[in-house]
């Protein structure tokens, strides 16, 4: 009998797992049947960009997190597919931080030479997944579109649902009764909204940064940061502010830790999300912080308490794409009987080393070289191609220091490519001028 896998989303990560399965039969080899339910109607999960907040075309929770005018944070040679590199899809070398669109694009030409959309059911949610007594798992999904439901079994499961669409949404005296917007980053769509305003900021993290930007370039009066933990220190413009801890809100006045106040238009909630899988049970359910080495997961995939059952993508994440491609194509050998996972006691210990090293972690370049040496780890044990982790490495840590040298302009370098050894070209305008951030702007040359 054929084995049957479930992969739950079709985003970056459900897309690599789908990949993965398909380059092994490519290459000959026989394959499970596999299911891929996603509960939008198109694949690329964050990158897929919605102009919906709150609830979905279904009433289902809005996926996505992700806003207009956004670039790649990080240099786009950190995240290159070892198997189809940015080169092969455009053409041509690009510029190292790629608009969403652009990215969008590239997540797309991947799957759409290997000809695996035929694998997903779209418009699909996954409801809840049940252990079955003589093993394997049943699975209840619901065809929104069609508002029809299924129920089927698999010998394994793949979760790849993400984990930044379920916000973290803190509640500060006053709130309830501020006199403006307050909203949470996976909320926030368009900076031209904020233009002409002065916006407040809770957080310090990607999102607090990035969404600060936005408002900035986009022209809003200013930008008030309040750090519960401490400051991001970066060199900011004249109308960029960061200040300690709110401590309450009265009408638009916020109030800070330090004494100070400052009137606001609107609070943005730039708080995190959360680890939230609702079709599951507990005894399947991963329950982690945003960390590097997520609890319960041997080698970061395999759920220890039932290891037929597997997550992808679930720590924080400085490498992606490629790191996704690792642990799918990990999850793809184990499925295959390629790989034998060892027991329990063996499964727990490699978790709890794996949060000993992160714990012992110094800084963020540690933390890169700690991520890009897992995923050489998992890439060692597979056929998925090994590239130059050292260059992806070291394309981090210039980013680091170009962000640490000036916020606004880090986005106008280029790194070199650990697939091809191209470096890549700067772009034509520097971020800050670059208002129209479609993939035909982004491409010219
Ligand atoms: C605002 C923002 C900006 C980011 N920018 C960058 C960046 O610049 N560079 C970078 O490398 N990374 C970035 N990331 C990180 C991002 O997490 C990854 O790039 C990537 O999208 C993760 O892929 P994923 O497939 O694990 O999750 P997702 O992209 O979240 O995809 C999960 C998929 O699962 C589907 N799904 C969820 N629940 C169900 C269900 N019950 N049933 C069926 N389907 C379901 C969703 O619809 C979605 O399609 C950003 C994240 C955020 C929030
Ligand atoms: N352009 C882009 O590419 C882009 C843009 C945005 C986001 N992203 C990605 O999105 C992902 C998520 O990033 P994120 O910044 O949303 O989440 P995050 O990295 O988990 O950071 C959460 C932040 O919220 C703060 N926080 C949590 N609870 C709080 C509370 N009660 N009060 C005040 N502050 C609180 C934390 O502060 P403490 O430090 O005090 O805990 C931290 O600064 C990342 O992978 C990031 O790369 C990318």
């Amino acid at each position: 009998m054929t084995k049957r896998v479930c992969i739950i989303g079709a985003g970056p990560s459900g897309l690599a797992q789908l990949r993965a399965f398909q380059s092994a039969k490519a290459k000959g080899a026989e394959i499970p049947d596999i299911v891929c339910y996603e509960k939008q109607s198109d694949w690329g999960g964050l990158w897929n960009y919605s102009w919906r907040t709150g609830t979905d075309e279904y009433g289902n929770p809005c996926h996505a997190s992700m806003y207009r005018y956004l670039w790649s944070n990080g240099p786009k040679e950190g995240l290159e597919f070892a198997d189809y590199t940015f080169e092969e899809h455009f053409g041509k070398p690009i510029a190292s931080y790629p608009p969403r669109s652009v990215l969008f694009d590239y997540i797309k030409g991947r799957v759409e030479k290997a000809g695996v959309r035929q694998w997903i059911r779209f418009d699909t949610i996954v409801r809840d997944v049940r252990t079955l007594p003589e093993g394997g798992f049943e699975v209840t999904a619901r065809n929104e579109a069609e508002d029809s439901e299924t129920r089927e079994t698999f010998d394994h499961v793949v979760v790849a649902s993400g984990h930044f669409s379920v916000p973290n949404v803190p509640e500060y005296p006053g709130f309830d009764t501020f006199n403006g917007r307050i909203l949470h980053a996976h909320d926030f769509r368009d900076a031209r909204e904020f233009i002409d305003k002065d916006i407040l900021i809770l957080g310090t993290s990607y999102s607090a940064e990035d969404i600060g930007s936005q408002c900035w370039k986009y022209g809003c009066r200013s930008v008030t940061v309040a750090h519960r933990t401490a400051p991001m220190g970066y060199k900011w413009p004249d109308n960029w502010q960061e200040v300690p801890r709110l401590e309450r809100v009265e009408g638009r006045t916020a109030y800070f830790a330090d004494g100070t106040s400052r009137e606001v238009d609107a609070i943005i909630l730039c708080t995190g999300y959360r680890h939230h899988f609702p079709f599951l049970p507990d005894d399947l359910r991963l329950k982690t912080a945003n960390v590097l080495a997520s609890d319960d997961l041997y080698k970061g995939v395999v759920w220890n308490g039932n290891p037929d059952i597997f997550y992808l993508g679930m720590q924080d994440q400085w490498y992606t794409f490629n790191m996704f491609d690792a642990q799918a194509w990990y999850v793809r050998d184990v499925i295959m009987g390629r790989i034998e996972v060892p027991d329990l006691a063996s499964r727990e210990a490699d978790v709890k080393a794996r949060k000993d090293a992160e714990a012992a972690l110094e800084d963020d370049y540690a933390c890169i070289d700690y991520q890009g040496a897992y995923t050489k780890e998992l890439i060692d044990e597979t056929d998925y191609p090994s590239f130059d982790i050292d260059a992806s490495n070291r394309a981090f840590h210039e980013w680091k220091k170009h962000k640490k040298k000036d916020i606004m302009t880090f986005r106008n370098n280029g790194y070199t490519s650990p697939m091809t050894g191209t470096k890549a070209p700067p772009h034509h305008t520097p971020w800050k001028d670059a208002l129209d951030d479609s993939l035909e702007s982004y491409l010219q040359t």
